[in-house]
C-alpha cells in the first residue's frame, strides 16, 4: 500500500533529542516538473556538525524513486535502511562537501496531499511537518537550515506560473514548449517551509511601502474567476502587516509575498517562507458567496500565516515537540490582531467569546480524553496527529496568561528579547519562556517561572474549586481557591499549576467594589488579578459591607474549568452588572448549563419546562437590552452546546442531551416569540454588506431571531414566518443573510427546505465553498427520528460529492460525526458503523484527513449503554483492519488503551 509509512509505530521522544550530525548549508533545487514523473536534482553543501558525534548521515525519504548519488561530483556507496538514505563513507574532516542526489516522485498519484502534488491541474507543495522528505532524500527536521536555490521547470502553456520561495532571479523559454524559473531565498529556512506552485493562475497584486521606506509587493494567486474574491484577503494581509509593525515593531523582511489558493489541502494554511499556500476556504470571499463567519476567519488565518513570518520562520522549533513555540504564539497574536481590529471593547469580547467557546468544546474534551497531552508533547507516534487544540488553542492561552503576568508592555518587550536571542535559529519553548521572564525581571512570570512552566509539561485541564466567606464583624470577605488536576495518560499525577485569576466583586446592587486585600495599604481599584499557585489559598479582601457577588476568571484568564456554587440570584446580578462582558455572557450559561444539567439528570421523560421564568426573563432583558450590541445578545441567547453539555456529566446519554437542549430551544422560541419579532425587525437590514463586527453581529441576532421564529413555527404550524423566510432566503443581498434563512428552514425541519436546498444548489453549482456549506448545512441538521444518516449516505452519492477533496469529505462526513451528536450516537450503533468504514476507506488514500475522522469517538468510554458497547466495537474494527497508516494506528490505539 503506497501510502502507508514503511516501518512500524515508533515512538518518538522528546527526551531522545540529539543534534542533526550534519549539517546542511546550502541547497540547490532543480524540478522538471510532470505529473505522472518529477525529476529532482538536489545538490547540497554538506558539512559534519561539530557539535554532533561522528556518524553516518541518514537521508530521510518517502515514495521516491533514487537514480543517483554522488559526493563532491563522484559515485559514493550507500545504503537503505527503512526509507532512509544512509552514506557511511564520506569525506573525514569539517570542510564541507558538495551531495548531489537524483531522485524522482509522481505528482499526480500523490493523494495525501504532502509533498509534491497536483490539485486540478496545478502543482503544490506541503511539506510541514515531514512533507519535503517525499520530494527528495533530505535532513528532514526543523533544526536544519539552509538557504535555498531553486530552478523549475515545466511546460509553458500549461504551468505559465512558476513560484517558489525568495525572489525571482532569471526566467526564461526552454526547447520543446517549456520554460524555467529560478528563485533564491536569502533566508535560512528548514526544509518544512519550502514550497512551490505551477500552474495556469491569475494574481491580484499590490504594492507597499514600509514604515522603513522599504517597498514591497503582495501578491495573491488564484484560479481564472476567483480574482474578485481576493479583495479582502488583501486587506487583511495588509492589515496584519501593519499590526505587526505597531504592536510588536516586527516588519515585513521579504521583498515579495505571495500568497497561493488550492482548493486541495489538508488544513487550513501554511506559512512557507514568502509562499504562503492556502485552503481556497481561508482565501476567498464575495459577499454573494461567503458569510461573515467565511470573512472573519479569511482575515484571521491570512494574519496567523503571515505572522508566522517571524513566530515560526525567523525564529523557528528545535523539533516537532515544540510546535506549540510557533503555533501557540502565533495564535494568541492572530487572536489579538483580531481583537484589535474588532475595536470597541464589546467587539473585543465578542472575539474572547468566541475562542472560549472553542477552547471548551474541542479542546477540554481533548484533554480529558485518550490523546490527551501537553502544550508541548512528550512522545508521539505521528508528529500530524499533534496539530491538535492542545497545542494551538491552548498553547495560545499559555501565552496570553505569560502576557496577563507582565502586563501588555511587558510582553511586547519580551517578545523583543526572544528575538534579539534567537533570531535565525531553532529553539524551544523553554528559550520562548525564558526571554519573557529575563524582559520582566520583577514580574510574577519571572519569580514563577519554573512552576508557570508546567503548562507545557502537565496535560490535563485544572479544576479550580473557589468558595467566598463574608464576616460581618470584620467586614471581610475570604476568598478560598483550590486546584486540582485529574490524572491524563502518563501522568498520574500533577503538581500546582500557576493560575492567574483576574477578578472582581460587586455589591448586591451591581456596583463595583474596592479591592484591597489584607495587609495592603490601599484598593488597587475594582478588577485586579490574583495568582494562585498552591493546591489552595486564600485570600482575605477588607472593607467589605455586605456579602458580595465574585466576578472571577475575568475575560477566561486561564484555561481551567472554575467550579463555583453560587447561586442563582448571583448569577442574574452578573448578567445584569457585570463590567466584564465575558463574565456576563458566561452568567448566562452558567444559568441555562445548570438546567439543562438538571433536566438531563432528572428520571422520567425529558420535561418541556427545563428554563423557569427568572431565567427566561433574564435572557429577555438582554436581548431587548438597549445598550449592549447585536453580537453580544446573540452568543448570551446562544444555549450551550450539545458537546459542551455532555463534558459536564461522568455518564453521557446523547440522546437525552440532544432533546433537552432541543426543548429549551423551543421554549425559547415560544416565550421569547414577541422578543425574537421585535428583534428581527430592528436587526434585519444591514445596508450595504460590509463584513464588520458591528453589522456581521446584526445579521447573526437577525439570523438566531429568524431561527427561533421558525422554530416556534414548527409547533403551531403557522405559515407566516416560514413564508418569510423563505422569502429572504430568495432575495437576500448577501450569503450570510441567504445561508441563515436557509439554516432556519432547514434546521426547524419546514416543508419550504427541500425547494430552497434545491434552488441553492441550481444558483451556486460552480462555487465549491458554496456547495460545502450547501452539504454541512445538511449533514449537520438536527436530526428527527433517525433521518439524518440516510440522508449522509445519499449525500455521498451525489455527483458533486468528492471523497479525495478533503473540504467536500469533510463537509459531510466530519460535520455529522463530529458536529452532530444527536444524529450520530444512535442506539442502533449505524453511526458508529458509518464512521470506520469512512475511517478505513479514507486512510487508503489520506492518512491525516482520516486520523482527523478517527478523533470522533474519542470520548466513548463516557457513553452510557449502549453507545459505549457500539462504539467500542467499531473503534475496535477500524484497529483490527489491515493494513492502517501509523496516523489512524495512533489514535485508535490510544482510544482503546
Ligand atoms: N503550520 C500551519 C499553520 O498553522 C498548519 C499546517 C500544518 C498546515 C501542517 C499544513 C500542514 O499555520
Ligand atoms: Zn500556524
Amino acid at each position: 500500500m503506497s501510502s502507508m509509512r514503511e516501518g512500524t509505530h515508533t515512538v518518538i521522544r522528546r527526551e531522545d533529542y540529539a543534534p542533526p550530525a550534519y549539517l546542511i548549508d546550502t541547497v540547490d533545487l532543480t524540478f522538471d516538473l510532470d505529473p505522472a514523473k518529477t525529476r529532482v536534482l538536489n545538490r547540497m553543501r554538506v558539512r559534519r556538525n561539530p557539535e554532533a558525534p561522528v556518524q553516518p548521515l541518514r537521508l530521510d525519504g518517502e515514495e521516491l524513486n533514487l537514480a543517483r548519488v554522488l559526493v563532491n561530483g563522484a559515485g559514493t556507496s550507500f545504503k537503505m535502511d527503512g526509507g532512509q538514505l544512509v552514506l557511511e563513507s564520506l569525506p573525514d574532516g569539517a570542510d564541507p562537501f558538495e551531495l548531489e542526489i537524483f531522485s524522482t516522485c509522481a505528482p499526480a498519484k500523490n493523494t495525501q496531499l504532502m509533498g509534491l502534488y497536483v490539485s486540478q491541474g496545478t502543482f503544490f507543495t506541503q511539506c510541514e511537518a515531514e512533507g519535503f522528505r517525499r520530494i527528495t532524500y533530505f535532513l528532514d527536521r526543523p533544526d536544519v537550515m539552509a538557504t535555498y536555490t531553486v530552478t523549475l521547470r515545466a511546460d509553458k502553456r500549461q504551468y505559465p506560473v512558476l513560484l517558489s520561495n525568495g525572489n525571482l532571479v532569471e526566467s526564461g523559454d526552454l526547447e520543446a514548449g517549456r520554460h524555467y524559473a529560478k528563485w533564491v531565498d536569502p533566508h535560512r529556512k528548514p526544509c518544512y517551509l519550502f514550497a512551490l506552485v505551477a500552474g495556469n493562475l491569475v494574481h491580484r497584486e499590490q504594492k507597499i511601502i514600509s514604515r522603513s521606506g522599504t517597498e514591497h509587493t503582495l501578491q495573491i494567486y488564484v484560479r481564472r474567476g476567483d480574482l474578485d474574491k481576493t479583495e479582502h484577503a488583501m486587506n487583511a494581509l495588509m492589515a496584519s502587516i501593519a499590526w505587526d509593525e505597531t504592536r510588536f515593531g516586527l516588519p515585513l523582511d521579504l521583498e515579495r509575498f505571495m500568497i497561493v489558493a488550492t482548493s486541495d489541502f489538508n488544513m487550513g494554511a501554511m506559512e512557507n517562507k514568502g509562499l504562503n499556500i492556502f485552503n481556497t476556504k481561508y482565501v476567498l470571499a464575495s459577499p454573494a458567496t461567503a458569510t461573515d463567519t467565511d470573512f472573519a476567519n479569511v482575515e484571521s488565518v491570512v494574519a496567523h500565516e503571515y505572522f508566522h513570518n517571524w513566530t515560526g520562520n525567523r525564529v523557528t522549533c528545535r523539533d516537532w515537540f515544540q510546535l506549540s513555540l510557533k503555533e501557540g504564539l502565533t495564535v494568541f497574536r492572530d487572536q489579538e490582531f483580531s481583537m484589535d481590529m474588532a475595536g470597541s471593547p464589546s467587539a473585543r469580547a465578542v472575539k474572547r467569546i468566541e475562542d472560549v467557546r472553542v477552547l471548551r468544546t474541542a479542546q477540554f474534551p481533548e484533554d480529558a480524553g485518550p490523546m490527551a497531552h501537553p502544550v508541548r508533547p512528550d512522545q508521539y507516534v505521528e508528529i500530524n496527529n499533534f496539530y491538535t487544540v492542545t497545542v494551538y488553542e491552548k498553547g495560545a492561552e499559555v501565552v496570553r496568561m505569560m502576557q496577563t503576568l507582565v502586563g501588555r508592555e511587558g510582553f511586547a518587550r519580551g517578545l523583543k528579547r526572544y528575538f534579539e536571542r534567537h533570531d535565525g535559529q531553532a529553539v524551544t519553548c523553554d528559550d520562548f519562556a525564558q526571554a519573557m521572564a529575563d524582559a520582566n525581571p520583577d514580574s510574577e512570570l519571572a519569580r514563577l517561572l519554573a512552576e508557570f512552566k508546567r503548562w507545557y509539561s502537565q496535560a490535563g485541564t485544572p479544576r479550580v474549586h473557589a468558595s467566598g466567606q463574608h464576616d460581618a464583624a470584620t467586614r471581610t470577605y475570604t476568598l478560598t481557591l483550590s486546584q486540582s488536576c485529574p490524572p491524563t495518560p502518563g501522568q498520574p499525577v500533577k503538581e500546582p499549576f500557576v493560575i492567574p485569576v483576574t477578578m472582581g466583586l460587586l455589591g448586591a446592587d451591581g456596583r463595583e467594589l474596592p479591592l484591597q486585600l489584607e495587609g495592603e495599604a490601599q484598593h488597587a481599584g475594582t478588577h485586579r488579578t490574583l495568582v494562585l499557585t498552591q493546591p489552595s489559598q486564600r485570600f482575605t479582601f477588607v472593607g467589605i459591607e455586605q456579602p458580595p457577588v465574585p466576578s472571577l476568571l475575568r475575560g477566561f484568564s486561564a484555561p481551567v474549568i472554575l467550579e463555583q456554587d453560587d447561586s442563582d440570584a448571583n448569577l442574574l446580578t452578573l448578567l445584569a452588572h457585570d463590567s466584564d462582558p465575558f463574565n456576563r455572557w458566561e452568567a448566562a450559561q452558567r444559568l441555562t448549563l445548570r438546567r439543562a444539567l438538571a433536566a438531563v439528570r432528572a428520571p422520567g421523560p425529558v420535561q418541556a419546562d427545563v428554563l423557569d421564568t427568572a431565567c427566561l426573563d433574564a435572557l429577555r432583558s438582554v436581548l431587548r437590552h438597549p445598550e449592549l450590541d447585536a453580537a453580544f445578545k446573540e452568543l448570551v441567547l446562544t444555549l450551550p452546546s450539545e458537546t459542551y453539555i455532555a463534558e459536564q456529566l461522568d455518564e453521557v446519554e446523547p440522546q437525552r442531551i440532544h432533546a433537552v437542549r432541543e426543548a429549551m430551544r423551543s421554549q425559547l422560541a415560544h416565550a421569547l416569540h414577541e422578543d425574537w419579532v421585535w428583534a428581527y425587525e430592528q436587526h434585519k437590514d444591514t445596508g450595504a454588506y460590509r463584513p464588520d463586527p458591528v453589522n456581521a453581529g446584526r445579521r447573526a441576532l437577525a439570523g438566531l431571531a429568524l431561527y427561533m421564529l421558525c422554530l416556534a413555527a414548527r409547533d403551531n404550524g403557522n405559515p407566516v414566518w416560514p413564508g418569510k423566510t423563505y422569502q429572504r432566503f430568495k432575495d437576500a443581498g448577501n450569503m450570510t443573510d441567504r445561508f441563515q434563512a436557509l439554516q432556519a428552514l432547514v434546521g426547524s425541519g419546514h416543508a419550504l427546505a427541500q425547494e430552497a436546498l434545491q434552488r441553492f444548489h441550481a444558483q451556486f453549482q460552480h462555487d465549491d465553498l458554496v456547495l460545502d456549506k450547501w452539504f454541512a448545512l445538511q449533514a449537520g441538521q438536527p436530526d428527527r427520528g433517525g433521518h439524518v444518516l440516510p440522508l449522509v449516505k445519499q449525500l455521498m452519492q451525489h455527483p458533486d460529492f468528492h471523497l479525495r477533496n478533503p473540504n467536500r469529505a469533510r463537509s459531510v462526513i466530519s460535520t455529522y460525526c463530529h458536529s452532530n451528536p444527536g444524529a450520530f450516537h444512535r442506539s442502533d450503533a449505524a453511526g458508529y458503523v458509518f464512521w470506520s468504514e469512512r475511517v478505513i476507506e479514507i486512510d487508503a488514500f489520506n492518512p491525516q484527513v482520516a486520523a482527523r475522522l478517527a478523533r470522533a469517538l474519542d470520548r466513548w468510554k463516557k457513553l452510557a449503554e449502549p453507545y459505549r458497547s457500539a462504539a467500542r466495537e467499531a473503534i475496535a474494527r477500524v484497529a483490527a483492519h489491515e493494513p492502517l497508516s501509523n496516523d489512524v494506528r495512533e489514535v485508535v490505539t490510544r482510544a482503546l488503551a
